[in-house]
């Protein structure tokens, strides 16, 4: 019997684990090439501190097998094949803490792989990073070795404490991560796990050309982007790509979807929404899924049902289908609700639409589904955690050129900002992008027209800096941990030639290929009505309005670092490794943009290179220090003083109550909410701003501007109405409570 290849060193996982209870969890998990499990030959040891006291014995099941499930479907001779991956639940761990632990069997080091990982925090002061896009096919021109770019923005947050910023005050650790998506080239295939992802994130040399032993530390909250489900996102080859030979990042053949079977994220989502179904509207049929090979098409119900059933593992509470509910799920952290969700266009009617902006108007899109909304309005509402960060791939807000036709998300936007979110975080553009706080008005779904209202309006006052009371929704792209720039004229690798340059670095102008002739730079940017320069072919005014970007970082990779203490939560944002030397010229004096400072950015330690025939990598990269390219605060102030939120007197045996919310503070409360404790006599109905979690009533009130006077109806009896009034924008009041002229 050939000896026991342990194919994923054992990593980190939170599994089934959504909000924070008394005790926390953890998964740990690594795969082999085993084609039957062998779990009895395992063991994973743990304990806070140093102290390796409880044992697990971990489960198997195969994986990447589904094909076998049916004979009349073609093996490509890439075909992965069956391997086993192992799960281990770390149960009743206390919050707040450093534990070890040890995984010994067959194929790991003599003594047992070792690591060590933080449980999540239960107070208000926390840290975390977010990157995106680190997939990427494997091209270069002129060379046959492979260029990676991520391993450096891998390394840099797995040490996101030590770096020190210039000017800049010490930061925490990120002891976790977000991602937003599109983390492996292409369909999610095991092959590009192995060859990229896996390598990258659980190197155990932590160095800017090999990555970091991230994964097997810090939690890494991902997205589903649509490489990770398929090439676009609408339908999933369960098959193979033909030519799918080794670091070629493509599917294998019985491989793809991996993203449900190598993570274990939370499993609240709704069922019925995964890669499998297409959407139209409420409508949804099952046929996101097919097995296409060598210009050949198959129908295998077995073969997708074997597939389905090797997602099925306890992670946590009970036996789940992980593809069942994982492209949607919450979790807590800290003093932070985070919500992460599925953008992808199998949820929008399979449409994905490559005509260039200058060619047609952007198209509009169905309503996003019903089970989606309601499932999102009631887990933002069931929450009281002050911050709301909802993270999803596909941008609905970005001047980013790959994205101004990829806009479905906007279907939601007003459920964002009515139900308190703070933040959003997408990927799929490869750069940095910054929106001014914006609000969705009525108009925010249609095609963009220049006529008429606008799609969003802005907050002009705002700067994360003096001004930091955001009235509306930030939303940042973060795509730029990996992956060639869009945009850039940076060539191949970096970036993809010529094109529109859409960054702060790029002046001047761009000549399309319909011979219009475009602005370039910050000139380029959507405005308030949705549209571009580029649309002028066809919308009258196009991209004449404000715009609603303001901060664009392309030509740089980068990552976020976000510190979060108590009401503020500040955002820095921070480039790769950097030269102390520069080519700028006095043609082109900043050509990788400027840092926060206004400096010109020198230029990236050269790029690393792999060689795919061995795996390894080739060189040394000298080291380097990164730039800090953009920060932020937002605060969440007190308002008590300003606001007051007070019952109005009712006529006697009244069946229900009056709640007046007056607002003397200088600013707009955005996503603001009543919530009501003992609510069991609500007698309302229930609906998107009417929710119960359990025995509180919640009451969407939307935005309450300075100076407004709100008033709701509460059909509930009894005297004695209590609870807060809680906003994205400040700390909750009291009802009753608020108010200098209180009686
Ligand atoms: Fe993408």
């Amino acid at each position: 019997m050939a000896a026991t290849t342990v194919t994923y060193a054992p990593y980190i996982q939170p599994g089934d684990a959504g909000p924070l209870d008394e005790r926390d969890q953890i998964v740990v998990t690594w795969q082999t090439n085993e084609a039957v499990p062998n779990p009895s030959a395992y063991k994973v040891q743990f304990g806070l501190g140093d102290d390796l006291y409880t044992s697990v014995q971990p489960v198997g099941r195969v994986v990447d097998n589904y094909l076998a499930a049916d004979a009349s479907l073609p093996v490509p001779p890439t075909a992965y094949g069956a391997h086993t991956s192992y799960t281990a639940v770390l149960h009743n761990l206390k919050p707040d803490a450093i534990y070890s632990y040890r995984v010994t069997g067959p194929g790991l080091p003599a003594g047992g792989f070792t690591s060590w990982f933080p449980t999540r925090k239960t107070g208000d002061h926390f840290a975390f990073t977010v990157m995106g896009d680190e997939g990427f096919f494997p091209t270069r021109s002129g060379t046959t070795l492979l260029t990676d770019f991520f391993a450096r923005i891998v390394h840099l947050m797995y040490n996101s404490g030590k770096i020190s910023l210039p000017g800049q005050p010490p930061r925490p650790q990120g002891e976790f991560a977000l991602n937003t998506g599109d983390n492996v080239y292409n369909t999610g295939s095991e092959d590009s796990y192995r060859d990229f992802w896996m390598p990258v994130w659980n190197s155990d040399v932590d160095s800017a050309d090999r990555g970091a032993p991230f994964i097997r530390t810090f939690k890494n909250y991902i997205v589903a982007g649509n490489h990770d489900i398929g090439g676009n996102g609408d339908f999933v080859n369960l098959l193979a790509t033909a030519g799918a030979a080794p670091y070629a990042g493509q599917t294998g053949g019985g491989d793809a979807l991996a993203y449900f079977n190598n993570y274990y994220f939370p499993l609240n989502g709704p069922a019925g929404v995964d890669p499998f179904y297409v959407f139209n509207g409420d409508t949804s049929t099952n046929t996101g899924a097919f097995f296409s090979y060598n210009g050949k098409t198959y129908t295998s119900p077995a073969a997708t049902e074997a597939f389905r059933a090797s997602t099925l593992v306890d992670t946590g509470k009970g036996p789940k289908r992980q593809i069942d509910h994982m492209g949607n799920y919450s979790f807590d952290y800290g003093n932070a609700h985070f919500v992460f969700l599925n953008a992808n266009p199998h949820l929008f009617n399979a449409l994905v639409d490559f005509t260039a902006i200058f060619a047609e108007a952007p198209g509009n899109f169905p309503p996003y589904p019903k089970v989606l909304r309601e499932w999102l309005i009631n887990d933002l509402d069931s929450s009281d955690k002050p911050w709301k960060i909802v993270v999803y791939h596909q941008p609905a807000f970005s001047s980013g050129y790959a994205t101004l036709r990829n806009n479905q998300m906007r279907q939601i936007t007003q459920v964002l900002q009515d139900h308190g979110v703070n933040l959003v975080y997408n990927g799929h553009e490869h750069n940095y992008q910054r929106t001014r706080p914006i609000r969705a008005t009525a108009a925010v779904t249609n095609v963009p027209t220049e006529l008429g209202l606008e799609a969003v309006l802005m907050d002009m006052a705002f700067d994360g800096a003096a001004h930091r009371v955001p009235d509306g929704i930030i939303h940042l792209v973060e795509g730029a941990g990996g992956n060639r720039d869009f945009d850039g004229d940076e060539p191949n690798p970096r970036g993809q030639g010529g094109g529109l340059d859409q960054d702060d670095s790029a002046t001047g102008t761009f000549v399309a290929g319909d011979g219009h002739t475009y602005p370039q730079g910050p000139a380029s940017w959507l405005d308030t009505h949705l549209t571009v320069a580029e649309m002028a072919p066809f919308v009258t005014g196009a991209g004449q309005g404000p715009k609603f970007t303001v901060k664009f970082k392309a030509k740089i990779f980068s990552f976020g670092h976000i510190v979060v203490a108590g009401n503020k939560l500040t955002h820095y944002q921070i480039s790769e490794p950097l030269l102390p030397t520069s080519s700028a010229t006095t043609l082109n004096p900043a050509p990788f943009g400027v840092d926060y400072y206004g400096r010109p950015i020198r230029d990236p330690i050269p790029d690393t290179m792999v060689d795919p025939a061995t795996g390894q990598v080739v060189g040394v990269s000298p080291p380097g220090a990164p730039a800090l390219l953009d920060k932020w605060t937002v605060e969440k102030p007190d308002l008590d003083d300003a606001i007051t939120v007070r019952l109005a007197p009712q006529p006697y045996g009244s069946n229900s109550q009056m709640v007046v919310v007056t607002n003397k503070s200088p600013h707009a409360l955005n996503g603001a909410q009543l919530v009501l404790r003992d609510a069991d006599d609500y007698t309302g109905p229930l609906d998107d701003t009417h929710t119960l979690a359990g025995d509180r009533l919640v009451i969407t009130l939307g935005r309450i501007a300075p100076g407004a006077v709100t008033s709701v109806n509460v059909p509930m009896r009894g005297g004695d109405l209590h609870g807060v009034l809680r906003s994205a924008t400040a700390q909750p009041v009291r009802i009753g409570q608020g108010g200098d002229d209180r009686p």
